[in-house]
């Protein structure tokens, strides 16, 4: 959505009697943008409201700066109202006032816990929905009491637009002046604003700052800078790791047919789909048994399509520390929006969304399952999203169902083209190449064998030659693998259950 479409919808909740309008977000200078841009078109005053500073109007000429942090210095100052810091006289004043306003009250939702203040902004938000002013409440911490929460509407701000952060890019060259170096051609700056997209404008800032100060220079090298900071950012925010295309190289030995399809898939990405009204590819589904690369393979679709993957990381979506669970989801969801064309790879979907026993967790689980399908159902936005399980019988049967995803795959354990191709790369990959090596020997002795299992008898091995000074050799891999007992063998049962029950519905993958 883009900040004139942003501004519109805010428009229309304004004009269309919410009372009560929560934008879940600290980045207030994004609220200020948008209700000033959305005020300024509807000739409506604005009030803001801090406890530190009380109500103040805010000025109605975009010349005249707001108060606040991240005025410049200089900027003129409003006056606070006498008696509104507190939150209920602030209620209290803007119930007797007539005219029609938009007060944006900053960080209050923690104040509702007091009941006189609740009650308190029930009555304005009940005046409210008879003519046009609207509260906007915002901050990190929205956790309204239900009696309020049944009068507001959530608006989504969505993260900063290229053009955004092109402009935060230039305030920081701006500022920099004299200090730094710039040496961007167009096409340098293009790359440098796709990097930072996903990111707030003061993380922004904050980012293309440090790169530039770091060696007094800003050019391209700092892309990659900005790439490992994004990367790092995102992981901290805790409910998605990045990775970046240019430091994905993973390799996925197998797996014919999901490559193939994956070849052909890659089609309904280019602007020739788009001319033929063609939809680009949702995602698909990866089920299958542990340990035979189906977490690799989300990763291995990134580094074919050339595409950033973000990972979502579901235990986080219920940690009560990070928040809660639905808005999460969302927040994850808008952050992969603002960064596609990307991979949405969701690993072990059943756990996060699975059918739960009973309803040990207040139906969170199915919530979440209700509005990931239909996101997925009416994503437009080119996000592919990359799915894997290893639990069938946990996975809700409606995810399952045709339309959902493009394409449903099944990984059964390797077989020996499979195996050997494995054994090529993680040999290969411990830098001695596979000379040393009968591959065809290896490869029937690890007849039953998941591809983690392949590559830890190949550690194992390594680790040995080392303690024994020796190089390792066909024997020595063979003593490891011997030692070893398979799932195949250890979970039989488990695994002849999964096949049966996928087998005649999926594709498989190789
Ligand atoms: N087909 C393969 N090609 C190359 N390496 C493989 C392959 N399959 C497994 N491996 C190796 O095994 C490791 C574990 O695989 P991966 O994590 O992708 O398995 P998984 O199917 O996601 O297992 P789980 O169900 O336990 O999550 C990989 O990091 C990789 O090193
Ligand atoms: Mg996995």
């Amino acid at each position: 959505m883009s900040f004139k479409t942003s501004v519109q919808h805010f428009q229309t909740l304004v004009t269309s009697f919410h009372p009560v309008v929560v934008i879940d977000t600290v980045e207030e200078e994004r609220v200020q943008g948008l209700i000033s841009a959305a005020c300024n078109d509807m000739q409506m005053a604005v009030f803001e409201w801090s406890v530190a500073q009380g109500l103040m109007r805010s000025p109605d000429s975009p010349d005249h700066r707001w108060q606040n942090e991240y005025a410049p210095p200089g900027t003129k100052r409003g006056q606070a109202l006498p008696k509104t810091a507190e939150p209920l006289d602030m209620l209290r004043h803007i119930q007797e006032m007539s005219f029609k306003a938009i007060f944006w009250l900053k960080d209050f939702a923690p104040h509702l816990k007091d009941p006189v203040v609740a009650r308190q902004l029930r009555e304005v938000a009940e005046q409210f929905s008879h003519h046009r002013s609207t509260l906007v409440i915002s901050g990190s911490d929205n956790d309204l009491p239900p009696e309020i929460a049944h009068d507001a509407v959530y608006f989504d701000i969505k993260l900063p637009e290229p053009e955004e952060l092109y402009n935060a890019v230039s305030d920081v060259v701006r500022a920099l002046k004299g200090r730094v170096k710039v040496d961007l051609t167009p096409e340098d700056i293009r790359d440098l604003v796709s990097a930072l997209r996903g990111m707030t404008l003061s993380q922004t800032r904050k980012v293309v700052s440090y790169a530039a100060l770091h060696d007094g220079r800003l050019d391209a090298d700092d892309v990659k800078r900005v790439l490992e900071r994004k990367a790092r950012v995102i992981h901290e925010e805790g409910l998605l790791d990045y990775f970046p295309p240019e430091t994905n190289l993973s390799e996925l030995g197998g797996f014919e047919g999901l490559k193939r399809w994956l070849a052909y898939a890659k089609v309904g990405f280019t602007p020739q789909a788009r001319q033929y009204n063609l939809p680009a590819p949702k995602g698909i589904l990866i089920v299958g048994i542990q340990g035979c690369g189906k977490s690799l393979a989300a990763k291995t679709i990134a580094r074919q399509w050339n595409l950033p993957l973000l990972k979502l990381d579901a235990g986080r979506l219920y940690d009560k520390y990070v928040g809660e669970s639905d808005k999460n989801f969302r927040r994850a969801v808008t952050m992969a929006e603002t960064m596609a064309p990307c991979i949405l790879w969701i690993d072990e979907i059943e756990k996060s969304m699975g059918q739960t026993s009973g309803e040990a967790d207040g139906g969170l689980s199915r919530r979440l399952f209700g509005y990931f399908l239909t996101w997925l159902q009416e994503k437009s936005q080119e996000i592919f999203v990359v799915a894997t399980a290893n639990d069938l019988s946990a996975i809700p049967p409606e995810l399952l169902r045709k339309g959902r995803f493009d394409e449903i795959f099944f990984v059964d354990l390797p077989e020996a083209n499979e195996r050997h191709a494995i054994l090529h790369i993680h040999l290969g990959r411990r830098q001695q190449g596979t000379d040393n090596f009968d591959l065809n020997q290896l490869v029937i002795a690890t007849e039953g064998f998941s591809g983690a299992e392949i590559e830890q008898a190949i550690i194992t091995a390594h680790y040995r030659a080392l303690y024994e000074n020796r190089p390792a050799d066909t024997n020595l891999l063979l003593e490891e693998i011997k030692r070893t007992v398979p799932l195949s063998v250890t979970r039989r049962e488990d695994i002849q259950r999964l096949r049966a029950m996928a087998q005649e519905r999926f594709v498989t993958a190789r």
